[in-house]
């Protein structure tokens, strides 16, 4: 079965048309960047967009970087504050006559990556799923079942969100070496591991594939970490299977 997953982030929205059996790309991937500031009109209308160029008339799954309740947007943390209260999966489906679902982008990043990507060989385990861009993003797996919604970037470290501890806007910002962040990702994890002993970490988002560069400096985490295999295309893949899977929330 096909579904158009959209991605929507802070800098850009990424969307392509899935095989939810399979998780491969039916055509090449759309990426239109995020009008400022990013709110609901704005990116509704990107997503008429994408729509009108896929020339697309199925069903849609869209994630979202904040908490998203049965298709309602309940918080924005890097997007426009105009989308809380929102009901997303309505919007797309009044501006595209699309049938549509729409969830965390870290929940959809890991649903993909627990089926498709070294989740995979988790059967029996409890694994916890981070995205670490601008924000971290997170999700926990229950013997492979979603526990949606979970907040973990703004979880409080030395009176700060992680995701301003060790997201990586910080790591560019700063400037930081890799050790450097490294270290303060090592902070967070370790508090991730030792309030939640998961299994696994999976570490996805932009710096799963330069793991080779900080890997080596993570220290003192019990949990296996290790990083996700499908990078930055989790998220369009989780998206579209979402609208196919029964464990989310709707
Ligand atoms: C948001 C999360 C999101 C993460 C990654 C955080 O700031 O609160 O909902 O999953 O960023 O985009």
């Amino acid at each position: 079965m096909a579904v158009l997953g959209i991605d929507i982030g802070g800098s850009g929205i990424k969307a392509a048309p899935i095989d939810v059996d399979t998780g491969d790309f039916l055509a090449k991937r759309y990426r239109i960047p995020t009008p400022s500031p990013g709110n609901p009109d704005q990116v509704i209308e990107v997503i008429r967009r994408v729509v009108d160029h896929f020339d697309w008339n199925g069903r849609i799954g869209a994630g979202f970087p904040g908490v998203v309740r049965r298709g309602v947007v309940e918080t924005a943390a890097n997007v426009s504050h105009e989308w809380v209260g929102q009901n997303l999966a309505e919007l797309i489906e009044d501006a595209t006559g699309c049938q549509a679902v729409a969830l965390n982008d870290a929940d959809a990043a890991g649903l993909a990556e627990m089926r498709f990507g070294v989740g995979r060989k988790y059967d029996d385990a409890y694994v916890l799923f981070l995205t670490i861009g601008t924000g971290i993003g997170s999700a926990f797996f229950v013997k492979r079942e979603l526990w949606p919604n979970s907040e973990l970037g703004h979880l409080q470290v030395r009176g700060k969100d992680a995701e301003h501890r060790a997201g990586d806007a910080v790591r560019k910002e700063k400037n930081l070496s890799w050790k450097k962040w490294a270290k303060r990702l090592s902070e967070v994890l370790q508090i991730y591991d030792f309030l939640f002993n998961p299994d696994a970490i999976i570490l996805g988002g932009g710096v799963s594939k330069k793991i080779k560069k900080y890997g080596k400096y993570l220290e003192n985490v019990q949990a296996e970490v290790l990083p996700a295999e499908l990078r930055n295309q989790a998220g369009i893949v989780g998206a579209a299977m979402s609208a196919e899977e029964s464990i989310i929330i709707r």
